[in-house]
């Protein structure tokens, strides 16, 4: 950051910011317990990044390049979701304190059982959103319930996302056959 811009920041009244920028992070604009909800989350979306991508390796090692790619995929999407929150962090003058990072399950008994723990994965994500959700509406913190509006609408889509995959599985099985056909 340019130290200038810094020293210069003391002159806003905060409550007169209109444009928020890393420039004037001093002007914090969510408390201390949306900020730590927030870190968790952000945590929350790394791991999930890890877990798909441990799924990823997984079917790597099986030479299934195809569920492999989706998994990898699904970790990436899970870095991006974790990077939004830390520019929201830093947009509303919060500061972001990363924390280990878990690691993931890495063996499964079936190609079923790793679709079903994405589900089972994917509602407790919705669980820890709703409730920052909750958490904002509580403070009356509009912007981080506008903010997480978007995460609502994603998890809805991975939910409904897993749910059909779990039932694909089902009905294919451990049949490389079936999954290739699927
Ligand atoms: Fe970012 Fe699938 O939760």
């Amino acid at each position: 950051m340019n130290p200038n811009l810094r020293s210069n920041f003391y002159i806003f009244d905060c409550s007169k910011v209109l444009i928020v920028n890393a420039a004037m992070r001093g002007c914090k604009m969510i408390t201390k317990s949306i900020q730590t909800a927030l870190n968790k989350q952000l945590n929350a979306e790394f791991y999930s990044s890890y877990f798909y991508l441990s799924m990823s390796a997984y079917f790597e090692a099986k030479d299934l390049q195809g569920f492999a790619k989706w998994f990898r995929m699904q970790a990436d999407e899970e870095y991006a979701h974790a990077m939004k929150i830390f520019d929201y962090v830093y947009q509303v003058g919060g500061e972001v304190v990363l924390q280990k990072i878990d690691g993931p399950k890495t063996k499964w008994n079936s190609f079923l059982e790793v679709f079903k723990d994405t589900f089972v994965h994917e509602q407790k994500v919705t669980k820890s959103i709703n409730a920052i959700v909750d958490l904002a509406q509580k403070e009356k913190d509009h912007a981080t319930v506008n903010f997480l509006q978007w995460f609502v609408g994603e998890q809805v889509e991975e939910e409904a996302t897993a749910q059909q995959n779990v039932k694909r599985m089902e009905m294919i099985g451990d049949s490389k056959s079936g999954v290739y056909a699927g």
